[in-house]
């Protein structure tokens, strides 16, 4: 096993997938300008989280409307043990821990502490897009003496290519919070489908879905009465602002947020109250009134529609956890 007893921030093996400032600010000009000249027109939601971005989704969490972080830190906190004998396997063999999307981990710190006090060997391999978090992490977990860290900032699969050079260590991926549902069910099955291709057989997955329940609890919990999700969506074109000259007027957009029980898929879009043009890196975007751009999906699943994501991406679920309620499971899955 590879040593490294470090906070290595930004770690990178390869040059050739350094992003420096100026090609990020590059594809984040190209998707902008992409979403905003289709018809409908969209954003990607993984430019929500700049620094206020990040604040404003720690708000979220903490509000009484959205249960998600509630339900599943219960299931951190209370089933540490059956989580941790979920993803150790029976030879004992240490493991890289890799967590896809940490954002502040407060969950993963729970199962972090236990198998660093039950001595088990591993090390872990949080990734997230904001570099702005990874540092909050580091220091929330500075208190964790003898945890071998590697934080990787940049994308899911850059950064899980990344790790697989670093060791061919058995792995165990985290994606929690119900990361997965901001991807629509097709993209989610590409996305579990690739992350089976970089895995060897064995390795484990545990995955967080919000789970289908009473449309008023699911919409309650974008729609929150406070205003923090309007305000989450509305810095993304504040972030359009500042970084590639922008004039959004913010107050000529509302938010709008849908729940289709049907499908189980949760919208947030923000729709212009005016016919208005917005200047965006020198390029026009005309919006009519009411026109819409859609922000982001928060797709919720029944058990059944994860078992199948599960087998068709070449997985087999091994067990499952939920909160008392039973409103979000963290799956297990085994790649075959
Ligand atoms: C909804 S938050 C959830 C955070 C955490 N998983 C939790 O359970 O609280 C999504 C996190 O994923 C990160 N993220 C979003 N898209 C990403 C991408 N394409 N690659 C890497 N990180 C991403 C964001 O920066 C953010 O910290």
């Amino acid at each position: 096993m590879i040593d490294i007893q470090q906070s290595a921030h930004a770690y990178s093996l390869q040059q050739d997938i350094v992003q420096t400032e100026e090609h990020r600010v590059l594809c984040f000009r190209e998707d902008v300008l992409g979403g905003l000249q289709s018809y409908p027109k969209h954003l990607s939601s993984k430019y929500f989280y700049d620094t206020k971005g990040d604040a404003l989704f720690q708000q979220i969490m903490n509000c009484p409307e959205y249960y998600l972080t509630r339900c599943e830190l219960e299931i951190f906190r209370d089933q540490t043990s059956s989580l941790i004998a979920a993803i150790t396997n029976a030879r004992a063999q240490s493991f890289d821990l890799i967590e896809l999307g940490v954002g502040d981990g407060i969950k993963s710190k729970y199962l972090i502490r236990e198998l660093l006090d039950r001595k088990i060997e591993f090390r872990y391999l949080p990734v997230d897009i904001s570099g702005n978090i990874l540092s909050q992490l580091e220091t929330s977990l500075s208190d964790l003496q003898g945890l071998n860290l590697v934080s990787l900032e940049g994308e899911y699969f850059d950064m899980l290519r990344e790790a697989t050079k670093i060791s061919d260590n058995r792995k165990v991926i985290l994606f929690l919070g119900a990361n997965i549902g901001n991807m629509s069910a097709k993209e989610a099955q590409f996305f579990c489908k690739d992350l089976r291709s970089m895995l060897q057989p064995g390795d484990i997955v545990l995955m967080g879905f919000d789970l289908k329940k009473n449309p008023h609890t699911i919409l309650d919990a974008y729609n929150d009465k406070g205003g923090i999700t309007r305000d989450f969506n509305l810095n993304l074109l504040e972030r359009i602002n500042t970084e590639l000259e922008g004039n959004f007027d913010l107050h000529r957009f509302t938010h709008y947020q849908t729940y289709d029980p049907e499908t189980g898929a949760c919208k947030s879009y923000l729709v212009s109250n005016i016919k208005q043009t917005v200047i965006v890196s020198g390029t026009s975007i005309s919006f009519s009134e009411g026109e819409w751009i859609y922000m982001e999906v928060s797709q919720k699943y029944s058990l059944k529609e994860i078992e199948k994501l599960a087998s068709h991406s070449g997985f087999s679920m091994i067990t499952n956890f939920t909160d008392p309620k039973r409103w979000f499971i963290d799956s297990v899955w085994i790649a075959q």
